[in-house]
């Protein structure tokens, strides 16, 4: 028997290259990618490199543009993604645990429903209302929302930006994935708030073993969350490594000057200087 774990979910040879106003962008071009269960694997790469495009395709929910060229494979454990129905797609998302959260939490909750109903739309396999009260407010809480109650009986306006995206954090959880996709899951939201949902997904990969891939511009969540990191640009994948071999000796002169960016960064924000 072999020790190597096989992967959860597998990118080989992936290329989406879109028609935009008649020309062609090759937003991703030829990515192999592997996240094995329970680990976490972090995509950076600057601003247009292909990042939400890749993260995309790995959960066949395409990008709303035409499409010149699609190929390569995607397999979710060991299933063809790219060439399932969408129908069998969402099959899998719903029942066999391939979740996706996005950056804008505000664009994927219903306005005018409250979170208790919006919740119930992800738990309709349970037998009763009562169940998905009871599983609301665990999912609730698993998310760190401590006042799952109250939070239940609010509207998507009512709740601070951390909060929205915790709630759509739990509502990915609800069909009990195996891996969590998040694109950019805390971009929109303020310093300590940022490092409150990243503590939370930490949690949720340690306590749950949830495999997940993160897409972000953010190096210090990559530092505090992820195992493994590629790094695009131009759509292609220019560095695959482990998280302490990037950081400590990046390969790539792409990757020595992201890593040389986002400390200059960090210098500047501790001098006050982007306050
Ligand atoms: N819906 C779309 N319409 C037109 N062009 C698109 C669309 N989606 C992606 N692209 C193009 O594909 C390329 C990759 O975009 P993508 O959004 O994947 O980059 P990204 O790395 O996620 O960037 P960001 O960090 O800004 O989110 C870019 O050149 C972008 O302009
Ligand atoms: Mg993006």
């Amino acid at each position: 028997m072999s020790d190597v774990a096989q992967p959860l979910l597998s990118a080989r040879n992936v290329k989406v290259h879109l028609r935009v106003h008649g020309r062609i962008v090759k937003a991703v071009d030829g990515v192999d990618l592997d996240v094995l269960p329970g680990q976490c694997v972090g995509i950076v790469g600057e601003s247009g490199s292909g990042k939400s495009t890749l993260g995309r395709a790995m959960t066949r929910l395409l990008p709303n543009v035409e499409i010149a060229e699609l190929s390569g494979s995607v397999k979710f454990c060991g299933d063809d993604v790219l060439a399932m129905s969408s129908d069998t797609m969402r099959a899998l998302r719903r029942h066999r645990g391939l979740s996706m959260v996005f950056q804008d939490p505000l664009s994927y909750l219903n306005p005018t429903l409250r979170i208790e109903r919006q919740m119930a739309e992800s738990l309709r396999h349970l037998p009763d209302r009562r169940a998905v009260q009871a599983k609301s407010v665990e999912l609730l809480q698993q998310v760190g929302l401590a006042d799952a109650e109250r939070v239940l009986g609010l509207y998507p306006h009512e709740l601070s930006g951390g909060m929205r995206q915790r709630v759509l954090i739990a509502m990915a959880l609800a069909p009990d994935p195996q891996i969590l996709v998040a694109d950019e899951p805390t971009t929109a939201l303020d310093a300590t708030v940022q490092y409150q949902v990243i503590q939370t997904l930490r949690r949720l990969n340690q306590e749950r073993n949830l495999a997940m891939l993160i897409i972000t511009h953010d190096l210090g969540m990559v530092a505090e969350l992820c195992d493994q990191v590629y790094v695009m640009h131009g759509g292609k994948i220019v560095e695959a490594a482990d998280v302490f071999t990037l950081f400590e000796a990046p390969k790539h002169d792409y990757t020595a000057s992201l890593l040389a960016a986002a400390r200059r960064l960090h210098q500047t924000k501790a001098l006050g200087g982007l306050a």
